[in-house]
Order: structure tokens, then sequence, then C-alpha cells
């Protein structure tokens, strides 16, 4: 029995046994992703590292795709390696960013291992180089509404200055991915911080989105509505930002 477990898991395993990862470690994955009812782990995605395919790999975490029940999902695995002690904290965060609907949908979490909504989509950088202006139009709305409800419930992300690599679009839908450095009651907007990675700074996103919006850039009015929202936060100043945006 133990046997078949491991063999759907194998995937991560050949991994583990190829960067050395200590034995103490893959029991404890193998034990959150049984608690987890992941029957599966998969060998696809669009990234390929020492010869297994997977969805994502960073700092923190190994992302697979998994299967569990008739499913499939993503499962982002803590990495051994990782400066995060657990995975429960954006685990508990992304739930909380469900509450409004941004992320996505979490469906179980321990310490080793967060299962949730398998995005299949896109980031942000690779989106933007064939989007029709139109689309993108629709997205970055509805990405800074995403992120007005996050500042709402005083959520902040704190990581979407890197927005080009923590946002994925599927579809017409785009997806504020890895709550791990989220925080409660902070100071910091995401709307601020969304439109600072996307519009405002320097760089071949930013440089497109702008142009694709018709910005141009005298951005002064723009930066001026940003400094008002930060202060202010309430929907009057955000929908402010959303006109001179012309997305109101
Ligand atoms: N729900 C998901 N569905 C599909 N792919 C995902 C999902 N979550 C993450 N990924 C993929 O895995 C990659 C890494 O995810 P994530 O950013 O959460 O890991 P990380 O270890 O925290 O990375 P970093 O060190 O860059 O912060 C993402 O860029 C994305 O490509
Ligand atoms: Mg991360």
């Amino acid at each position: 029995m133990v046997v078949l477990i491991h063999e759907g898991f194998e995937p991560f395993i050949k991994i583990c046994e190829r960067i050395n990862c200590p034995k103490s470690y893959v029991g404890l994955v193998i034990r959150d992703l049984s608690q987890l009812s992941v029957m599966r782990i998969v060998n696809e995605g669009g990234i390929e590292f020492m010869g297994i395919k997977l969805l994502g790999k960073g700092q923190n975490g190994f992302v697979f795709k998994c299967l569990v029940g008739n499913s499939y999902y993503a499962c982002k695995v803590r990495r051994f390696d990782s400066s995060r002690p657990s995975l429960a904290n954006e685990g508990y965060y992304l739930g909380l960013a469900n509450s409004v609907g941004v992320g996505p949908r979490l469906i179980n979490y321990t310490s080793n291992v967060i299962v949730m909504e398998l995005i299949e989509g896109v980031t942000f950088d690779t989106y933007i180089n064939y989007a029709s202006p139109n689309d993108v139009r629709l997205i970055i709305k509805d990405l800074l509404w995403q992120c007005r409800r996050l500042d709402r419930i005083g959520l902040a992300h704190n990581e979407l200055s890197r927005s080009r690599e923590h946002i994925i679009v599927s579809g017409n839908k785009a997806y504020i991915i890895d709550f791990e450095s989220a925080s409660v009651n902070s100071k910091v907007s995401n709307v601020s911080q969304l439109l600072n990675a996307l519009i405002m700074g320097k760089g071949y996103v930013q440089n497109r989105v702008r142009s694709i919006m018709n910005i141009g850039n005298n951005l002064d009015d723009l930066r001026y509505a940003i400094k008002e929202y930060k202060v202010r936060r309430d929907d009057e100043s955000f929908i402010e930002i959303l006109k001179l945006l012309g997305l109101q």
C-alpha cells in the first residue's frame, strides 16, 4: 500500500533524489500530500527541472500539477531549503484573499503543501506580448478591482512589485498568486503596488501597458491620484484612478 502511494508521488521523489533533499523532509511532504488526499503528482507543466516537468519553481516552492479525486489541481510543495519554515501563512492568506474573490481557489493546506485551483495560463509579462489592447484594458481593470477588494479588507500581498510573475492570465481572467509575504492591517496598498509595477515604473512591460492604454508619458495626474488614494483608501479616490486610466 505504502509503495503504491509513493509511486504516485514519483516526480516529487525524483527531484528530491536529484537535489539531495533530506529523507526526513521527503517523509514529511509525502505525509502531507496523503493527508490532503493528493493521489498523484503529475509529470506535466511548462518548466523542466532535473528532468521532471512541473508548473513552476521558485525560491520557496515547487509547484506541481496533481490529482485529487477526479480533478487536477496545483500543489505548491515547500522546498526543504526555503527560508520559510511553513506554508501555513500563505495558505491562510490565500483563503482570506479568496473571500473577496482573489487568487486561485484554495482547497486545503498543511505546513508543507498547499492544494489550490490549477490555473492554466501565462504570466502577465508573456500575456502582454500578444494580447489585444481591449483585452489588456479589461484585465487591468479586473486586476485593479481585485487589488481594491484586498485593500478593503486590509490584506496586503506585498509582492505585487513582481506583478509580472505573480499574475497568471487564463482566458479573460487574471489570477494573483503567491501570498507567502502577505500581511494584514498593513499600510501597503495593493492598488498602488500594482499600478507602480504595471504602469508607473520603467521597463518593457510598463511601456507596453502605457502605450496600449494611451497613457503617454505625463504621469503627473495619475501619480497625484495614487497619492490621494493611499491617504484616503476609499472607493471614490479609487474610481478617480479608473477614470484617469479611461477604465471607468
Ligand atoms: N495555482 C497555480 N496554477 C498554475 N501554476 C501555478 C499556480 N501557482 C503557482 N504556479 C506556478 O508556479 C510558479 C511558482 O509559484 P510561486 O510564485 O507561488 O512560488 P515561489 O516559490 O513562492 O516563487 P518565488 O520564489 O518566485 O516567490 C509560478 O510562477 C507559476 O508559474
Ligand atoms: Mg514566492
